[in-house]
């Protein structure tokens, strides 16, 4: 049989605010694409199947599966990572409150949660509990219980943004 030949195509993307052009196959996931194309590495890949929500980042301001997702249906879009979140090296204050109410433990949903929790106080800057529990329903923690997660979100509430 001959051999496939790999399909590429080139996709332009901003990632933190900053432009990117770049040459990629057509099977190539976001997650990749950001971890090992862009050196981002703060997005983990847990599942690979879109349950766990560690590979979530934000794609023109909503929450995405970057397993799922094919890099090339990132071109022209605007992606935010767990690394755009800080701001001139200023935590955000979703990420300060995590660490303030110990919102994790070995860490590997937290990039995922923090831009979920983001994108949460982006749309509503004080959520109740209980629309914080539905919103962040797709990001799972094997660690932690979950009651750290909800009050370190609470904690943060309040305001839109650091930008
Ligand atoms: S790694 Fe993407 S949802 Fe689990
Ligand atoms: S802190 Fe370990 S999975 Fe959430």
């Amino acid at each position: 049989m001959a051999s496939e030949k790999t399909m590429t195509r080139t996709i332009r993307l901003r990632v933190n605010g900053k432009e990117h052009s770049l040459e990629v196959p057509s099977r190539r996931l976001l997650v990749d694409c950001l971890r090992y194309d862009l050196g981002l590495t703060g997005t983990k890949e847990g599942c690979s199947v879109g349950v766990c929500g560690a590979c979530t980042v934000l794609m023109d301001g909503q929450p995405i599966s970057s397993c799922l997702a094919l890099a090339v249906f990132a071109d022209g879009k605007e992606i935010v990572t767990v690394e755009g979140i800080a701001r001139e090296g200023k935590l955000d204050r979703v990420q300060q409150s995590f660490i303030d109410h110990g919102g994790f433990q070995c860490g590997s949903c937290t990039p995922g949660m923090v831009v979920t929790a983001r994108a949460l106080l982006d749309a509503n800057p004080n959520p109740s509990q209980d629309e914080i529990k539905e919103w962040m329903l797709g990001n799972l923690c094997r660690c932690t219980g979950y009651y750290q997660i909800i009050e370190s979100i609470q904690g943060a509430a309040g305001e839109a943004s650091d930008a």
